[in-house]
């Protein structure tokens, strides 16, 4: 019996999977009894009120759009909408947006501990439909003040900007600020890019409140809505933004229903969202997804099938004011639209009042347009008879004109001028087929590097007529206006030689964006050298200081052109190693060309020059500076900022002032006898990094200088292993790299020009 019963619950069970499977296949429709409304914010369908942000509260929200209805205060008061700890104030089908408070990062000045203590705030909408709207701006308000805002956007994204108050003393201070301008003093913003769903906020120690404190004791960093702000003088003065703001500001978020486009969501009839009558798909413009809206002349909620609740003609007679018929009385409506008649014998429309009569047409008017009509009709016969009949030549140009078409846009001509008139430039412009020949079509596998500034994909290509390995990089987009400039920096771009930076030898114009080629640099960059795991091998201080001086000579160089060219972007990362560990600057590419992300700062946090935050105009000092911070993180082998300590540069200065550096060197790289040199090129580092800029050597003392340090370790060029020492690396690498040493051995595929940041 017992087994009988068994038998009958499963295959009431089985019965009822099947069920519940059939009611999971159809569209949504949630319960009506689900809660609509928290704390005077309507919650509509895909949103709803759910126990916690992870489920879907029995189908009352789509997953992913839960929010919580909770208590806003610590000590009760009102109940509001919440996503986690974030309030939501506002949730807008048609706009796909939804508005939150955000909270405010603050770096205050402690007078117990003669401190400063951070409050970092961070927000992650990584596997969510939210995306920060491109209205936001990262906000900074400060009297002494640097902020970052880190993120992941195609690699690791970094901005941030520089807020200060000029002026020695408390009356100074505040007379330099002005209301309503963000521009610098007390207050600086910067934009973000698209598609951003994460952001974490840091402040430079080396800028900080200790000394003015009485006047402004605390900084201020959040993402927030610039719209609607204005800046206050005395939000930079204490207690400043937090007070004003309650510790929140107004973030608006995007979001979408699906990761797909409109067309690839319609195919899946089992998840396509926008289910109701009368609705409409539009991708959205702010990273992958999309939103549904209702038509033209109907409203409601278009993810809710229902004809109670979904999209439903609008009556638009009802509303003269929203919808003005200057002639009362003559408004039709009709289903997704309406019809405001002029009075009889009439002609014109009524809802631009332009009911006059003056529109009838006369006899001859008539006739003209008969005529024309004619005319019309019979071109328009002969141009589909041409279509038909050239249709098949016509595709198969299609292609060619569009090429020659980016080739004009790019200016190719121009540069085919250039190439007459200069030969011998080493330089190739690569036809559109010989690039998808070379990287199979641009196939994934061929991806080395992904990054703000483009895609670098292994290829083959011919260069001076063999078959070599070279890497190709897919810039993004370039800005319509800056097009005509891109040759003309190309040339001066291609005329770069120099042993010791990656070399251009050619480019595409026939694709809808540059494509850049390069030279193929085998081996590691400086980054994976200093940290890649295992780190039983090191590259010695020689090897190190070899290096150092190669970047600078590099740097030295591009900056001692007739067109100097600055990199803006110096880091471990971008330096690759060729064989023989020799140094090879790269990724100023793109980004010489193009500017348009002038907006979003470019460069790195921890290796970016204040001074340029401040001023946003990319200057040679600025690289001194970037190079300062990578030489530091040469000597000591920790990166520049970090969560869990203060930022390098504070760190060195502080042990530089009470004589405790040799504590922070590499202690397996810098031994007794080499700590003189260690020392030297410490002290050559915080020269690099001192403010004002102008006080900062140039690049070619910094390599004069590097190259003396370097000679001086009497060191060989190797890489130290505890288990084994490749030495003479120098002679094997050239024809047998692939099977010597350590790091081939933990070879890995992805070299590249450019690496994600
Ligand atoms: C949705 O439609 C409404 C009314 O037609 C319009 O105001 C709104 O801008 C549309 N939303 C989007 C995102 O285009
Ligand atoms: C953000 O959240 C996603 C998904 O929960 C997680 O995978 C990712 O590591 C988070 N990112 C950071 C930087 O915390
Ligand atoms: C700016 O506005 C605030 C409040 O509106 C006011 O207290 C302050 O004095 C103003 N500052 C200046 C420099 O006008
Ligand atoms: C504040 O900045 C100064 C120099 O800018 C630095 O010497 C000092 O250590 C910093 N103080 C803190 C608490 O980080
Ligand atoms: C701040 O004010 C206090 C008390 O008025 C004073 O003792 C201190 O020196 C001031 N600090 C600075 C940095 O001006
Ligand atoms: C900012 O405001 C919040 C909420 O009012 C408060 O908890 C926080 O301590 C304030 N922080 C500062 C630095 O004033
Ligand atoms: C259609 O959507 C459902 C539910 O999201 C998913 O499980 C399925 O894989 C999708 N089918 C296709 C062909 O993408
Ligand atoms: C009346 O206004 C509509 C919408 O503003 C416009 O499309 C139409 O051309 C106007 N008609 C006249 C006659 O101006
Ligand atoms: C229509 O005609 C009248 C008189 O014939 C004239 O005053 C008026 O300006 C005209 N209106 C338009 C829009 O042309």
């Amino acid at each position: 019996m017992p087994s009988h019963r068994s038998a009958a619950a499963s295959l009431l069970a089985v019965w009822l999977g099947v069920a519940l499977l059939g009611v999971g296949a159809a569209p949504p429709r949630p319960s009506s009894s689900c809660q609509r409304e928290c704390g005077g914010v309507d919650i509509p369908y895909p949103f709803g009120i759910v126990d916690s942000p992870g489920d879907d509260g029995g189908g009352c929200a789509m997953p992913g759009f839960g929010l919580t209805c909770k208590e806003a205060g610590v000590n009760g008061g009102r109940r509001r909408p919440f996503y986690y700890d974030v309030e939501v104030v506002d949730v807008s089908l048609q706009q796909g947006q939804v508005r939150m408070q955000n909270h405010i990062s603050t770096y205050c000045y402690n007078a117990a501990t003669r401190g400063m203590d951070p409050h970092r705030w961070h927000l992650n909408f990584t596997g969510t439909p939210y995306r920060f709207a491109d209205t936001n701006k990262f906000t900074v308000i400060g009297c002494q003040t640097l902020a970052y805002i880190l993120g992941e956007h195609a690699g690791d994204y970094t901005s941030g900007c520089v807020a200060m108050c000029r002026g020695e003393s408390d009356g100074d201070v505040r007379s330099a600020l002005s209301n309503d301008s963000c521009s610098g003093i007390g207050c600086c913003q910067t934009a973000i890019p698209r598609g951003l769903q994460y952001y974490e906020v840091e402040f430079d120690s080396g800028f900080n409140t200790t000394e003015i404190y009485n006047v402004s004791r605390c900084s201020y960093a959040v993402l927030m809505d610039a719209a609607g702000f204005s800046f206050s003088t005395t939000y930079a003065t204490s207690p400043g933004l937090n007070s004003t703001y309650g510790g929140k500001a107004p973030l608006a978020v995007d979001w979408v229903v699906g990761e797909e486009t409109c067309d690839a969501a319609r195919k899946n009839s089992s998840s396509y969202a926008c289910v109701s009558d009368h609705s409409e798909c539009l991708d959205s413009l702010n990273g992958p997804g999309y939103i549904c809206n209702c038509s033209k002349g109907y409203q409601g909620n278009p993810y809710l099938q229902d004809p109670e609740h979904g999209c439903k003609d609008i009556n638009e007679c009802t509303d003269l004011v929203k919808y003005p018929c200057n002639v009362p009385g003559t408004c039709q409506n009709f289903l997704g639209g309406f019809e405001c008649g002029c009075p009889k014998h009439i002609k014109g429309d009524a809802q631009n009042g332009t009911c006059d009569g003056n529109h009838t047409f006369g006899i001859g008017e008539k006739l003209g347009i008969g005529a024309f009509g004619v005319v019309l009709v019979g071109l328009v016969c002969i141009l589909a008879v041409e279509i038909i009949s050239h249709k098949r030549s016509i595709k198969r140009q299609a292609l060619i004109r569009q090429s020659d078409e980016y080739y004009q846009q790019h200016g190719g001509e121009i540069l085919s001028e250039i190439m007459r008139v200069e030969r011998n430039i080493g330089f190739t412009v690569y036809a559109r087929a010989a690039i998808e020949a070379g990287t199979n079509m641009f196939d994934k596998e061929n991806i080395i590097g992904e990054g703000g500034q483009g895609t670098v994909y292994k290829g083959v290509l011919d260069v001076d007529g063999k078959d070599t390995l070279v890497a190709v990089k897919r810039c993004k987009e370039v800005d319509e206006s800056r097009r005509k400039d891109f040759v003309q920096e190309l040339v001066i771009l291609c005329r770069v030689d120099h042993p010791n930076i990656v070399k251009l030898l050619g480019c595409c114009l026939q694709f809808e964006v540059p494509i850049l080629v390069y030279e193929y640099v085998k081996n590691k960059t400086l980054q994976e050298l200093l940290y890649s795991q295992p780190t039983s091998c090191r590259a010695t201080l020689g090897t190190r200081l070899r290096i150092a001086a190669q970047s600078a000579g590099a740097l030295a160089y591009l900056h001692s052109l007739a067109h100097p060219i600055l990199h803006g972007d110096v880091k471990p990362a971008n330096i690759l190693l060729s064989d023989g560990w020799v140094a090879k600057v790269s990724d100023f590419g793109c980004s010489t060309i193009d500017e348009k992300t002038q907006v979003v700062a470019r460069g790195t946090a921890g290796y970016v020059d204040p001074e340029y935050l401040l001023e946003y105009q990319l200057t040679h000092k600025n690289d001194v500076y970037s190079f300062g911070v990578l030489l530091l993180e040469l000597l000591t082998g920790k990166k520049p900022l970090s969560k869990q300590r203060k930022s390098l540069m504070v760190m060195v200065q502080e042990s530089m002032g009470d004589g405790t550096l040799h504590q922070l060197f590499d202690r397996e790289i810098v031994d007794d006898a080499s700590m003189g040199v260690a020392v030297q090129a410490a002290e050559l580092a915080t020269r690099c990094l001192v403010m004002p800029g102008n006080r900062r050597p140039a690049m070619r003392c910094v390599a004069e200088e590097l190259q003396k340090l370097a000679d001086q370790v009497q060191q060989p060029l190797v890489l130290e292993c505890h288990s084994l020492t490749v030495k003479g690396m120098e002679s094997s690498m050239s024809s047998e790299s692939d099977t010597t040493g350590v790091f081939s051995l933990e070879k890995k595929a992805a070299l590249s020009i450019e690496f994600a940041r």
